[in-house]
Order: structure tokens, then C-alpha cells, then sequence
């Protein structure tokens, strides 16, 4: 049983997630508190919110970096732990026919980021990471290095989506635009590859005849408040639990998937 978290969060823009999940810990709701806001955007408008609050915030420009990089790549300095092959083995965001040559340059420039970002947050030890509005994929350099043990993950991200429907980076425009009658956010814990770790939650909502763009993205966004520090109070409370499940289909072959299960209140 865990209890009074520390919270480290990562956002890219606005920080309406980040804002409930603040005034989730004022209200009691969270028994956490948010340690440290990071962002790879100088101008994140959430940074502020958190300055106001007294949280420490710090900025990995990643836009720069990759510039830098891109431009040239013998002069910026690449983690001396950073394994380019075992990075590439790991990773599940590319498929296996991607330009091999793409796939090491994009994974080295995060590298550099995910470095610089890992060695700001050490100052702030931390028991959950929460991308709040995060828009950068995460790679298996930096996950592993926050997740220690495997069957603990603890990195939590909200999807604008009904995962596996829709990854990426627009979940309600795609939903909307695909004509789905039914459109939800999702929390789950991050892996590999792109929104494809195991689900600790959803919640749904239908999109009418009368829904526009902006009328689904707001409730949806809804919605995220309140999931987000729901999933957030569970991991709290210790109630989150990864088991490796193993399933067999009718023809016989057999797979296995980690799945979460929520513990009851004790
Ligand atoms: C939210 O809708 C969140 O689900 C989404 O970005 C928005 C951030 O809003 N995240 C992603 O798309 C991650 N791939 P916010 O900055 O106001 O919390």
C-alpha cells in the first residue's frame, strides 16, 4: 500500500490535465503530490501553473535539440549509457521495414533529450511520472531507466482516444473524422511502442448527429479531469496490478498480453 506519492509530470501545452490533477492533490482526491513539471516546449502555457504553484518546472528543448542534431550530428553529445542496437531492438515504434538509417537518427536525437530530461529530474525523486499532455513518444532509453522493474510500470499517460482505436497525436480529431459513434479517453501505463501500453482505464462518451470537432474534443477533455486523477488515486492507493495474462484462440495458438486488474478497497 502506497500512500502520499510523489508525482513528476511531463507536459507539452496547455496543462488542463496537469491543473486537475493539481487541484485532485489540493482536494484530496490524489494522495500525492506533484513534485516537479518538466516540458520539452519552451511556452507551454502549464508551466506557469505550476510556477504559481511553487512546483519546480524545467524545460528540454526538444525542437532545438533535434535541430542541432540533425544539423550536425558529431558535434552533440550522445549519452555515454545510450545503446544504439539495444534502443533499436527494443523499440515498437517503428515497423520492421522503416529505413533502418531514420529509425537510428530519430532514436539518437531522443536520446540526447530524454538524457538532458532524466538528469533534471533526478533532483526530484519521484514514485509516478505522468505525461499530461506529453506529445513526445518516449523510448525505451528513457523507460527503462524510470521503470527499474518490469511487472511495476510506472509511467501513466491519457490518451484523447478508445485505445487501441486511434494512437498518435490527434485521438478526437481521428475519432471524429473516421464518423465513430463513439468517442473516450484512455490511461495507461506507457511501453515501447506508440499508445500501445497495458490500459488501466477508459471512459466514453457518443458523439451525435450535432457534435462538432471542438464539442467533442470538451468532452472529452471532461472526461480526462476526471479519469486521470482517478487512475492516479488508484496507484496511490496501491491498487494497480500488472498480470501477464496468456490467451488461446480457437485455432489453438497461444499469446500472451500483460493486462491490468484494479485491487478492491481494503
Ligand atoms: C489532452 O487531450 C491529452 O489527452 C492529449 O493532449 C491533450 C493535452 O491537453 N494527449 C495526447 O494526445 C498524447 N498523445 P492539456 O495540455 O490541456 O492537458
Amino acid at each position: 500500500m502506497k500512500s502520499n506519492i510523489r508525482i513528476g509530470a511531463l507536459i507539452s501545452g496547455t496543462g488542463t490535465n496537469l491543473k486537475a490533477i493539481l487541484k485532485a492533490c489540493r482536494q484530496g482526491k490524489i494522495d500525492g503530490r506533484v513534485v516537479f513539471i518538466g516540458s520539452d516546449n519552451p511556452e507551454a502555457a502549464g508551466l506557469q501553473m505550476g510556477r504559481q504553484a511553487g512546483i519546480a518546472t524545467f524545460v528540454v528543448d526538444y525542437r532545438s535539440i533535434e535541430r542541432r542534431y540533425r544539423s550536425n550530428p558529431d558535434h552533440v553529445e550522445i549519452p555515454s549509457d545510450f545503446q544504439l542496437d539495444d534502443i533499436c531492438r527494443k523499440q515498437n515504434l517503428f515497423p520492421e521495414d522503416a529505413d533502418p538509417g531514420k529509425v537510428a537518427i530519430f532514436l539518437a536525437s531522443r536520446a540526447i533529450a530524454e538524457g538532458q530530461l532524466l538528469r533534471k529530474m533526478q533532483a526530484y525523486p519521484f514514485d509516478l511520472l505522468v505525461c499530461a499532455g506529453f506529445m513526445r513518444v518516449l523510448t525505451p532509453y528513457f523507460i527503462d531507466r524510470v521503470n527499474t522493474d518490469p511487472d511495476h510500470p510506472r509511467i501513466m499517460n491519457i490518451h484523447p482516444a478508445l485505445l487501441p482505436a486511434f494512437p498518435g497525436t490527434d485521438g478526437y480529431a481521428d475519432t471524429f473524422r473516421y464518423g465513430s459513434k463513439i468517442a473516450g479517453c484512455t490511461v495507461h501505463f506507457i511501453d515501447y511502442g506508440e499508445d500501445t501500453g497495458p490500459i488501466i482505464a477508459q471512459r466514453a462518451f457518443p458523439i451525435r448527429d450535432e457534435d462538432t470537432l471542438d464539442s467533442v474534443k470538451m468532452k472529452g477533455l471532461a472526461l480526462e479531469w476526471e479519469l486521470f486523477p482517478e487512475c492516479i488515486q488508484l496507484f496511490a492507493q496501491g491498487r494497480i496490478r500488472l498480470e501477464r495474462r496468456s490467451f488461446e484462440t480457437q485455432e489453438g495458438d497461444r499469446f500472451e498480453r500483460k493486462v491490468v486488474t484494479i485491487l478492491p478497497t481494503e
